[in-house]
C-alpha cells in the first residue's frame, strides 16, 4: 500500500514552529522560513529503529514496553539491524529508547530515481518528516547519507528541501541525517522505489550526553543498556560493576531505574576518575573503589544482587595471556560477592576463554545462551549467569 494511503489517519501534527524558534544556520543567522506553511502533508506514522545486529530481541521488547505500538515492531526486510513500526501520534518518548542506535521517520516513495524525489508531493512528504523530527529535537542543518549524495540530483534535492523546511543543507556537516536508500523489492518486475529516512535528533541515541570522558575501551552504551535489560531492572537490587572502567554499565543501570546500592570497582585511578565524571554528568551516584576485582575480598562483606562486568580483552587493557586467569578469577570473585539468587552479566570478546571459565564455574554459576552482538567489526557476547 502506498504510504500516502497508509497515512490517511495520521496522529497529531507537530506544533507549528514560531518565528523565534526557527532553526538557525551554523553561523547563527536565522534560517529561511518555510516556503509553504499551509496545507502541510500529515506527519508520517512509520518509524524505523536501528540497533546493533544481535540486539534485535532486546530492542523489540524495549520498543513494545516504552512506546506501546498498536502492532508489534517487525524486522525491516533484508536488514539485521532495523525494526519498523507504525506509531500514530508518536512523541519524544521515542528518544528515550536506550538499546537503539537511532530512530528515523520512514517514508517509502514510489519513484524510479532519487531525482524524482524533488517533485510535487514527494518533496512535501519528506519536508513533513523533517519538520516532525525538528519538532522533537532541533538541528542546525541537514545532510544526506546516500549512494551518490554528492551528485547534482542530491544537490538539487538538498536545496529544495532546505527551502521547503527552512533548515540549511550542509552536505559535509549537517547534524540531521536524511538517508535515501533503495526500497525493498516487492513483486518481481516492479521497481522497489526509494526509502527516505529522517533521523530523530541531531545525534544518534547511542551517543550519550552523559559521556563526558571518552575512556579507551569503554563499552558501547546500547550494549550496556541491553545487558541491564537482560538482567532485569529491580529496585531492590544491590548493584556492582566490576572492572568498571569509565562506568558505562553502571551509568546505564542507574539510568534504567532505582537501586538499593551501587558500586564500581577498578584497578586504575584514571578509570575511576572517568567513571566519576560520567556518573556526575548523568546525574547519578555510586560508590567507587580502587581494588582488584578478582580478589573475592575486594568489597569486604558487601553482597550484591546484580553484578556487571566487561573485563579487558587484550588490546587496550590487559593482555591475551592474562585473559584466561582473569575471566576465571572474575567468575570466582563474583560468586563470592553474589547474594543468593544474584545475576552476573559479562560482556566479553574472549569467547573461547569465557566458555572455558563458565564450564569451570559449573556449580557456582548457571549460564543462559549468550547473546552475540556485532559492533564495529567486533563480535562480543553477553553472558547472563545465575548464581547456583
Ligand atoms: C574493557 S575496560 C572496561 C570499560 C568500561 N566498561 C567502560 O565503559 O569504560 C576493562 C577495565 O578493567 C580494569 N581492570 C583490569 N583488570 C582489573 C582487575 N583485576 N581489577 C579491577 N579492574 C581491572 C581496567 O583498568 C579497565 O578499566
Amino acid at each position: 500500500m502506498p504510504d500516502s494511503r497508509r497515512r490517511a489517519t495520521s496522529g497529531p501534527q507537530p506544533p507549528h514552529r514560531r518565528r523565534t524558534d526557527a532553526p538557525t544556520g551554523r553561523t547563527g543567522a536565522p534560517a529561511r522560513r518555510p516556503a509553504r506553511a499551509a496545507a502541510r502533508p500529515p506527519r508520517p506514522d512509520r518509524l524505523e529503529v536501528t540497533f546493533l545486529p544481535g540486539l534485535g530481541d532486546v530492542v523489540h521488547d524495549e520498543v513494545v514496553e516504552v512506546l506501546h505500538p498498536p502492532r508489534p515492531p517487525r524486522p525491516v526486510p533484508g536488514r539485521d539491524d532495523a525494526l519498523e513500526l507504525d506509531l500514530p501520534g508518536w512523541d519524544d518518548r521515542v528518544l528515550t529508547l536506550r538499546t537503539a542506535v537511532a530512530v528515523f521517520v520512514s517514508l517509502h516513495v514510489d519513484v524510479p530515481r532519487p531525482r524524482s524525489l524533488v517533485s510535487g508531493d514527494h518533496l512535501a512528504r519528506i519536508a513533513a518528516a523533517v519538520r516532525a523530527s525538528l519538532a522533537v529535537a532541533p538541528s542546525r542543518a541537514f545532510r544526506f547519507e546516500a549512494a551518490g549524495s554528492g551528485s547534482p540530483d542530491f544537490t538539487r534535492l538538498g536545496a529544495a528541501l532546505a527551502s521547503a523546511v527552512g533548515l540549511p543543507y550542509a552536505p559535509d556537516g549537517g547534524e540531521l541525517v536524511v538517508k535515501v536508500r533503495r526500497g525493498t523489492a516487492g513483486r518481481p518486475g516492479t521497481d522497489p522505489g526509494w526509502d527516505v529516512l529522517v533521523r530523530l535528533g541531531p545525534r544518534p541515541l547511542s551517543a550519550r550526553p552523559w559521556r563526558s570522558v571518552d575512556y579507551p575501551g569503554a563499552a558501547n552504551a546500547t550494549i550496556a543498556a541491553a545487558m541491564v535489560r537482560l538482567a532485569g531492572v529491580r529496585p531492590r537490587d544491590r548493584v556492582v560493576n566490576l572492572m568498571c572502567g569509565s562506568g558505562t554499565l553502571l551509568v546505564e543501570r542507574l539510568l534504567a531505574g532505582p537501586t538499593a546500592a551501587a558500586h564500581g570497582v577498578d584497578l586504575a585511578a584514571a578509570a575511576l576518575d572517568a567513571a566519576r565524571a560520567n556518573l556526575a554528568a548523568a546525574g547519578v551516584a555510586a560508590t567507587l573503589t580502587r581494588a582488584d576485582a578478582t580478589d573475592p575480598a575486594c568489597l569486604g562483606d558487601e553482597r550484591f544482587d546484580l553484578l556487571l562486568a566487561d573485563p579487558p580483552w587484550g588490546t587496550l587493557h590487559g593482555s591475551h595471556t592474562d585473559s584466561p586467569r582473569l575471566h576465571t578469577d572474575l567468575l570466582g570473585a563474583a560468586h563470592h560477592l553474589a547474594a543468593p539468587g544474584a545475576r552476573l552479566v559479562v560482556l566479553t570478546h574472549a569467547v573461547t576463554v569465557m566458555e572455558r571459565a563458565v564450564r569451570a564455574a559449573d556449580g557456582q554459576w548457571r549460564a543462559e545462551t549468550p547473546v552475540r552482538v556485532f559492533a564495529k567489526g567486533h563480535h562480543p557476547r553477553i553472558y547472563l549467569l545465575r548464581r547456583c
